[in-house]
């Protein structure tokens, strides 16, 4: 009997196969605990290393914003496509489904409305609130070079101290300044500042001229912010190129939700951030997918 027990735990304990160390995808995160790579991994496709996280939470300064009116009957159908939502702790409590399954991106800054400074914010979410509403990550702006400069840097380190503390990842997006130049000297100078101080993820807008050195830069991983409405063409195109220049992906909201086709826009946007699709072929696929949601329309 001995001797059989010895042959059958010999089997189970593969004592010749090392345990393999498993190391982590995303950049600059290798450090981290657990909980935070497990909620960072759910953001951001292992995979690919990249995300499109969908952006509405423009409402905690502006307002209903144009194509964020409705948010249950315009946003709610289209969120399934989002590998992350990003949006304020009203919106998600009043008009998303509990039963969404997709990682939340909360907005934790707050205070001023368009009417006043903007840079006068303060942190809006207690750690313990977005603990209560399974927050994935939370997001801060970061004003480099505004008027309350100081006071949204200090917001942010604070938030990541407390994120630390339960695991929750803070990414940190750069608002530029009325009187700040967007150019890639600015967003390096701000991109660098938020990750040196403890953003485990920064989102910028794209440059034209640059944005390599951006994210080459910035030792945690950049995601692009999409900007003021442009036309499908150009918003695909500054997504491929963010992507290719080293951004881990997107966070879009007016080129999506403002489109004419937000439903195949986010589905095309998909395309190019996970598999490289080029402009032109996105286009073409936005088109089409366009075009059966037209036809399907129709039908009805
Ligand atoms: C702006 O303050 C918000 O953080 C938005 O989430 C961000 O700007 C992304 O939205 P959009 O793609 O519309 O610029």
């Amino acid at each position: 009997m001995p001797d059989s027990e010895a042959v059958k735990e010999g089997k189970l304990f593969f004592e010749r196969v090392p345990m393999e160390t498993c190391g982590f995808f995303l950049k600059g995160a290798s450090a981290l605990d657990w909980g935070m790579k497990n909620r960072l991994a759910r953001i951001f496709n292992p995979q690919s290393g990249r995300t499109v996280m969908l952006a509405i939470d423009h409402g905690y300064f502006q307002g209903p914003t144009t194509g964020l009116e409705r948010i249950d009957l315009k946003i709610v159908p289209l969120a399934p496509e989002a590998d992350a939502l990003m949006l304020t702790r009203g919106i998600l409590r009043t008009t998303i489904p509990p039963m969404y399954s997709k990682p939340i991106v909360m907005r934790a800054s707050g205070g001023p409305s368009i009417l006043k400074e903007l840079s006068n914010e303060e942190i809006a979410v207690d750690i313990e609130d977005a603990i209560r509403m399974n927050v994935s990550m939370l997001a801060i702006q970061v004003f480099i070079g505004g008027e309350y400069e100081t006071r949204s840097v200090h917001n942010m380190t604070r938030l990541v101290d407390q994120g630390l503390r339960y695991g929750i990842p803070v990414m940190a997006v750069t608002a530029v300044a009325k009187e700040m130049v967007r150019d890639a000297r600015y967003f390096r100078l701000a991109c660098r500042i938020c990750a040196e101080l403890g953003a485990h993820v920064v989102k910028t807008y794209y440059v034209d001229e640059g944005f390599d050195t951006i994210t080459a830069s910035c030792p945690v991983p950049i995601v692009m912010a999409g900007g003021k409405k442009l036309p499908e063409l150009e918003a695909l195109t500054m997504a491929f190129n963010a992507v290719r220049e080293g951004a881990a992906g997107v966070d879009m909201g007016r080129n999506i939700f403002q489109s004419d086709a937000p439903l195949a826009m986010i589905k095309t946007i998909r395309e190019v951030v996970h598999h490289n699709l080029k402009p032109r072929e996105a286009l073409k696929l936005y088109q089409s997918l366009k075009n059966v949601k037209a036809i399907s329309i129709n039908r009805k």
